[in-house]
């Protein structure tokens, strides 16, 4: 099938037939097992109270008795001792009847027809109009005796009926099927809007409106699909707005190098010149390595968390492992540091944790004034365990502070060229905090400095 609304159309009418049909046979099983013994009780009586009125009025014509009850709506047969047939009221479709049948009723006996019905599954009992199918009686007066059957005259008792209920069906299906055929269009069209759209996102274009105001579960389908909509978009906008600056950032340092390995060749420079062009030729290719090794671990830390590669660690002999090797940084800038820190095991990746606490610091000491502070603290929780890194450098501009863990941030961008930053740094350590499900807050106030608190988890 190859539309969801043929589908639906298909399923709902062969839903309907098949209860249509289920409906027929369940409502035949009812008249076989309930109505059928109650049906032929009430005609029971009722020949059994013609027979009673007969004998006990024998100075009744019965023919004209017997054609006035044919006309309120029954149909009668009588045979005569000697066989002969007379018919009142409509005829049977099927006149035959076994001679030994006719010879009980004579001989005084009550024929159930209609009880005795056979029980079939799509034959409604009820309407077949043969002769087996009639309540029999025994009539005797001192003038004459014979068998009486009868049966109800559907035709004259149900005939108006039996349209009236056959057009309320014809009306029902053929009306049913009209509002099949359009409340399913209705049920349909936000997915056929849902397709065009997935497709127009797919050519790149996401400012897709999508006019479907529903509450069920496509509304709800809708809602979401506009929001991953909106956030498809934010996504190529980053990762156009990295692309660039990372070709931007590649390119700097190049053009450099480029450029003095140019002069490098072509001028008559003193030695002291050649010196330092080769040094910043060698400052800039160092650059372009820190650059793609960081390009490196953002882009493994963008996969899972299923990379942290978790062991148990003393945290607090790690931090100040990363002191010690940052020690010509904070002595050239003759800054004091403050430490407070007290065993504390945590289950983390050791080697990226490093790198938070390298970044954290080496920013400490780069973004200090010479002879500021340092402070690292930490406080032990329950589950977690808090650190904190406080400098009292150039501080962060209420401006700048929101984007600080944005990629290629870097603030003061002249002052930083010297001091070879990416603006990754902070990037880097926000993700890797919050793989280990972690938090990250800063507090600055520009020219009075920073303070950096984390939290991580200990297992
Ligand atoms: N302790 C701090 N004091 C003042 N400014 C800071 C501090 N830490 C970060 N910043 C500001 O946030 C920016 C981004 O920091 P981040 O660590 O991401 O980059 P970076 O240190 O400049 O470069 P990288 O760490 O990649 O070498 C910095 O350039 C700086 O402007
Ligand atoms: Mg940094």
């Amino acid at each position: 099938m190859k539309t969801l609304y043929l589908r639906i159309v298909v399923t709902i009418f062969f839903v309907m037939i098949l209860s249509g049909l289920l409906a027929f046979l369940m409502s035949n099983v009812y008249y076989h097992y309930y109505l059928k013994p109650y049906n032929d009780k009430k005609l029971t009586k009722m020949a059994l109270d013609i027979k009673g009125f007969y004998e006990g009025n024998s100075e009744v014509r019965i023919n004209n008795y017997l054609n006035n009850i044919s006309k309120l709506g029954y149909q009668i047969l009588t045979v005569d001792t000697e066989g002969n047939k007379t018919f009142y009221g409509g005829t049977f479709r099927e006149k035959k009847l076994d001679p030994k049948i006719v010879k009980s009723v004579l001989g005084g006996q009550v024929y159930h027809g209609i009880a005795e019905f056979p029980t079939t599954l799509l034959v409604t009992g009820f309407f077949d109009n043969t002769l087996n199918n009639t309540i029999g009686v025994p009539i005797k007066t001192n003038k004459d005796h014979f068998a009486l059957f009868m049966r109800p005259n559907v035709q004259l008792q149900f005939g108006e009926l039996r349209i009236l209920f056959s057009i309320i069906l014809l009306l029902a299906i053929v009306l049913s099927i009209l509002f099949v055929l359009i409340s399913t269009r209705y049920i349909v069209r936000p997915i056929i809007k849902l397709t065009e759209a997935t497709k127009i996102i797919a050519e790149g274009k996401y400012n897709v409106q999508l006019q479907i105001n529903r509450q069920d579960e496509i509304g709800k389908l809708a809602k979401h699909f506009s929001y991953m909509t909106r956030k498809l978009e934010q996504i190529d906008a980053m990762r156009q707005e990295f692309v660039s600056n990372v070709s931007h950032e590649i390119q700097s340092p190049l053009a450099s190098i480029q450029g003095f390995s140019q002069s490098l060749q072509t001028k008559q420079l003193t030695d002291e010149q050649r010196k330092n062009y080769l040094s910043i030729i060698e400052d800039e290719s160092r650059r372009l390595s820190l650059l793609s090794k960081q390009l490196l671990t953002l882009a493994s830390l963008d996969k899972e968390e299923s990379i942290l590669q978790k062991s148990s660690f003393d945290i607090a002999d790690q931090i100040k492992q990363v002191v010690l090797t940052t020690e010509w940084g904070w002595r050239n800038k003759d800054l004091a540091i403050d430490m407070d820190l007290s065993k504390t095991i945590v289950n983390a990746d050791k080697n990226l944790l490093h790198q938070v606490w390298t970044n954290l610091i080496t920013n400490s000491i780069k973004f200090n004034h010479q002879g500021g502070s340092i402070s690292i603290q930490m406080s032990n929780k329950e589950e977690m365990v808090l650190i904190e890194i406080k400098d009292t450098g150039i501080g962060i501009s209420e401006n700048d502070l929101p984007k600080i863990f944005n990629r290629f941030f870097i603030a003061d961008k002249a002052r930083n060229r010297k001091e070879s930053s990416t603006g990754l740094g902070l990037a880097i350590v926000k993700q890797i905090i919050e793989l280990h499900h972690g938090q990250i807050q800063v507090y600055s106030k520009e020219g009075k400095g920073t303070t950096f608190q984390i939290t991580i988890p200990k297992m």
